[in-house]
Order: structure tokens, then C-alpha cells, then sequence
């Protein structure tokens, strides 16, 4: 396996020491999980773990926040990945996500549902385009590229097992499509679909981890929003939040999603970008109609479909999603604590990040990106009583989103009692059960190697100081337009001319 190497994700020569206290901001995917590995570690025993969020989980149904990326009815759990290291995480979660014998198990009580995964693409991939600006990491993929190596990986994967090699077809044609989809409708020209994959209920699946966190009686929550760190010179010591209170750490932990970037200064590295849902109400006899779907996702525009349970249609958009630039009344921590390295602007730079439903009651999704959502579902499910039939409801889902999807889970190269644990890019909830342990294998120095060189900090302080490099997700699973403004696209905004 090449695992590009880099100086920063080699284990330092030192012997990690754990700190005495760690602060963990956000309860989402990363800060939940990361919790309750470092509460299971034998190293940590002795360190005390506090996870802040702006929800209260003593609050249920507002825990995690209810425009958090980490909630909703549901998120695809699946090992088809182009890149084999990612194939290989998803495997290790699918091991928990199994595992439904008992109630108490967390694929248990509908919290995860094993329907398939039909992934479709273009069979004449357009012309490949240069890679963009912020490292030149990886190549360009297109959608019929990212299908082709998943597909091999996911039978490279099932080649040591019969039983799962035997769930994985290659779907040749739309012909071959429209049979695996079983709704009469057909979406791409080629794909695969793998039964071994599926989707999880995600509000449920975080209230389970809540559980097991609580139970191991080590992690301190504590409500409340954090508007800035705090730090003494070159150090980072805790968190100031919106009522005063300030909570200190040896180690601070920041895992606030896509709204990290309010935080620490994270330009060129991780962007907030919207990305948009609808939820259509059907039936029972509709839903029982749909009973056998799979999860289908059309690589080459990242429009998806998720099976109903509820008789709740949820259709979805993996792209490059909506800006929302914002400057922000605290600026977030700078990228260095050392003038000299600052980059030499003195006006604020806008920031990328979440406007939701919680803040902005009104909020709808762009009106050109509901036709798409319709378009998806003329495709996939082309059934006349749901061709007109309205959204109940829309929703921005906010990704931090990378260059290479890659997620950064690395310490800040300049500020000590820094970590992050970020950059999603749309794609970590279903490593809930196991991304924890990795985060936490970073923290004391000793990344796991195939994601040495992935997961680390990249931007260099050159970059950082060219200012406002874009960051778009190139990894061949993202539709739509790069670069698009929200505001712009609700028609708020004329741009400037
Ligand atoms: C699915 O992919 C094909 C290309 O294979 C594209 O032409 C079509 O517009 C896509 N459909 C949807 C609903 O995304
Ligand atoms: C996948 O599951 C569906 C529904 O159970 C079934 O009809 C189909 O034959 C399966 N496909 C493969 C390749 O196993
Ligand atoms: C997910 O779980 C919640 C309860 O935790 C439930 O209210 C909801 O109906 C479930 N959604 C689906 C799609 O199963």
C-alpha cells in the first residue's frame, strides 16, 4: 500500500505523555467517537475528558444539534471507496455496524439496514481536468473512475470471503440498472451493486454512542457554544463560550465539523460547503413498493436516493455544494502564533461556514437545486404519483470539505494543546464506530500508515499566505458546479459587478 510520508505524520522521537486534561469541542461524529476511545484508553485513565457542544444532551431529541451534519434520518454505510485504505476503514466499521443480535448492539432496532448500494456513472468519463490549486494531491477523478476502482475494491475485499463476493454484481447497461433498482427506473450507464452495503438511521446511531459514552462514567458534557480559544503565547488552554464561562485543557480538541473553521484559521485547508436534501412524504403502500431498493447514488452528478422506512423519501446531492461566506465577529485562532508567518492582510478574509434552519427559520434550499432533487427522483423512482408531489421539508447538510476528501486529523503545526479532528468532507459518519480509536492513534503520535500523509495538516505557510486557495472536493464523487455562493443562489444577492 503507498502511503505518501510526510515528517509531521512520522511518530516523534519523543514518548507521548498524555495530558491531564482534554477538551473536546463538538459532539458530532469525530467528538463523540474520539471520546469515547480516549475514555477506553488505558493511557488515559488518568486524564480528564470534557466534550463541549452548543446542544444539550441532556435535552433529548436537540442532542446532537439538529442542524449538525452528524443528524438526520439517514447516511450510506458502505466499504465502496476508490481509495483501498478507506475501502479497508469502512470494512472495519461494517464489522460494528453487523452486529444487531441483541438490541443493545448497534445495528440493532433499525439502526442500520443492510439494503445495497447501487453505484452508477458515466461510461464515457469527460476529458480529465488539472487538479486543483491546493497541493496538487491526487488526480482529478471523474465519477465513472471513482465507480471503477470502488468496484474493484470492494472485490478485492470480497475475494476473501465467498459469501460477499457473491453480493457484488456488475451492472453492465441502464438495462441491467433498472433491474437491480427494482422501481422501473433506471439512472447512468454503468455501475455495480453491492449488497454488502447499506445505510444507518444517524440520529439514532448518535443517540446509541451517547449511551455508551455516558456509561463509561469518564466524559464530562457541558452545553455550550464556544466563540473562540484561548491561548497564552504559543499555547492553546481551553475555550471561551458565548456566556463567559472559559474551560481549560492541557489538549484541545477541535471537531466542530464544518464549523471548525470559525475557530482556527483553516483557510486553504478545510471549506464549509452547504450541501442539499429533500425529504418527500409517501405512503405505506408506496413505501412497501420500495421495500426491496437498494441505496443508489449516480456518481456522475452525486444525486442519491436512500430506501424509506418511515415513509419518508429522502433524496440527496453529494457536490460541491453552497458557500456561505461570512467574516465572523471573533476571528478564528491565527495560523501561527508568530507575526512573521502571518499572512500580510490586514482586512478580515471571509470564512465559509454553516446557515441553517436553527438560525435562519425561513431558510430554504436554491430553487435550481430542488430541480435537481426532482430530476433524481423522475430517474430513479419515475412513478407519475410522486412526479409533482411537493418536499415536506429541505435542508443544508454542511460538509468540511477538502481538497482530496482526505479528513485532517492531525496537531496544528504551530500552536502546542492544539488538535483537530475535521475535514469530513461529507463521507465520516459511517465510521462512527471506529474513527475514534484512529483519532486518538494520532494523538499519541502513531498514525495508522495507510493514512499517513492523508490525514496530516498540508498547507504550507506559503499557501496559507496566498490567500483565499479555493478548496474544492476532487475525489470523483462530487456533482454540480464548484464555487457556488448561497446567497447568490437564493437570489439574495446581486453580484458585484
Ligand atoms: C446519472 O448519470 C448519468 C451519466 O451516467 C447522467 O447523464 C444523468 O444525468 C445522471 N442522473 C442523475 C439523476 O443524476
Ligand atoms: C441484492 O438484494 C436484492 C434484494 O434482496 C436481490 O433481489 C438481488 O438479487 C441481490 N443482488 C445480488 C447481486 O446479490
Ligand atoms: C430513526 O430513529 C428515530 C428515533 O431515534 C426515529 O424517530 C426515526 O423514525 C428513524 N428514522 C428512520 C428513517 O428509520
Amino acid at each position: 500500500m503507498a502511503a505518501a510520508s510526510s515528517s509531521s505524520s512520522l511518530p516523534s522521537s519523543q514518548p507521548f505523555s498524555p495530558p491531564s486534561s482534554i477538551l473536546i469541542i463538538g459532539s458530532g461524529v469525530f467528538g463523540l467517537s474520539t471520546a469515547l476511545a480516549l475514555a477506553r484508553r488505558d493511557a488515559f485513565s488518568q486524564c480528564s475528558i470534557t466534550v463541549v457542544d452548543r446542544s444539550d444532551p441532556s435535552q433529548p431529541g436537540t442532542f446532537p444539534s439538529p442542524d449538525a451534519a452528524s443528524i438526520d434520518t439517514s447516511r450510506i454505510i458502505r466499504a465502496d471507496y476508490a481509495d483501498p485504505a478507506y475501502t479497508a476503514l469502512g470494512d472495519e466499521a461494517q464489522a460494528q455496524w453487523r452486529k444487531q443480535d441483541t438490541p443493545a448492539d448497534l445495528g440493532a432496532q433499525g439502526r442500520y439496514h443492510e439494503a445495497g448500494l447501487l453505484l452508477v456513472g458515466d461510461a464515457s468519463p469527460p476529458a480529465p481536468v488539472a487538479a486543483p490549486s491546493s497541493g496538487g494531491l491526487k488526480p482529478k477523478l471523474t465519477g465513472m473512475d471513482y465507480a471503477r476502482k470502488s468496484w474493484a475494491n470492494v472485490l478485492s475485499l470480497a475475494s476473501k470471503n465467498p459469501a460477499l463476493a457473491a453480493r457484488v454484481r456488475e451492472l453492465p447497461n441502464p438495462d441491467a440498472i433498472r433491474e437491480a433498482l427494482g422501481t422501473g427506473g433506471s439512472s447512468g450507464s454503468w455501475g455495480y451493486i453491492n449488497n454488502n452495503s447499506g445505510w444507518a438511521n444517524a440520529t439514532a446511531s448518535m443517540a446509541w454512542f451517547f449511551d455508551q459514552v455516558q456509561k463509561t462514567g469518564r466524559v464530562n458534557f457541558v452545553a455550550g457554544t464556544v466563540v473562540s480559544l484561548e491561548r497564552a503565547e504559543d499555547t492553546v488552554t481551553g475555550a471561551k463560550l458565548s456566556d463567559g464561562r472559559v474551560l481549560s485543557a492541557d489538549l484541545v480538541v477541535v471537531a466542530a465539523g464544518a464549523w471548525t473553521g470559525g475557530l482556527v484559521d483553516l483557510a486553504g485547508q478545510t471549506v464549509a460547503t452547504g450541501q442539499v436534501l429533500g425529504y418527500m412524504d409517501i405512503t405505506e403502500a408506496e413505501q412497501e413498493k420500495l421495500a426491496n431498493m437498494p441505496v443508489i447514488l449516480n456518481l456522475s452528478t452525486g444525486l442519491f436516493i436512500i430506501p424509506p422506512t418511515d415513509r419518508v423519501l429522502k433524496i440527496a446531492q453529494h457536490a460541491y455544494g453552497y458557500l456561505n461566506p461570512v467574516t465572523p465577529a471573533n476571528p478564528p485562532l491565527p495560523f501561527s502564533p508568530s507575526p512573521a508567518t502571518q499572512p500580510a492582510t490586514t482586512t478580515p478574509t471571509p470564512i465559509s461556514l454553516p446557515r441553517t434552519a436553527l438560525t435562519d427559520p425561513d431558510l430554504s434550499i436554491p430553487a435550481a437545486a430542488a430541480a435537481d432533487l426532482r430530476r433524481a427522483l423522475h430517474e430513479m423512482i419515475p412513478w407519475p404519483a410522486l412526479h409533482d408531489r411537493p418536499f415536506r421539508k429541505t435542508r443544508l447538510c454542511w460538509y468540511a470539505d477538502t481538497a482530496d476528501a482526505d479528513f485532517l486529523v492531525d496537531y496544528h503545526p504551530h500552536w502546542r494543546g492544539l488538535f483537530v479532528a475535521t475535514g469530513d468532507s461529507g463521507h465520516a459518519f459511517k465510521f462512527l464506530p471506529v474513527i475514534g480509536d484512529k483519532v486518538v492513534d494520532c494523538i499519541v503520535r502513531d498514525r495508522p500508515v495507510q493514512f499517513r500523509g492523508k490525514w496530516d495538516w498540508k498547507v504550507t505557510e506559503l499557501q496559507q499566505s496566498a490567500a483565499g486557495v479555493a478548496v474544492f472536493t476532487e475525489d470523483g464523487t462530487r456533482g454540480g458546479t464548484p464555487g457556488l455562493v448561497l446567497a447568490e443562489a437564493l437570489g439574495e444577492v446581486v453580484p458585484s459587478v
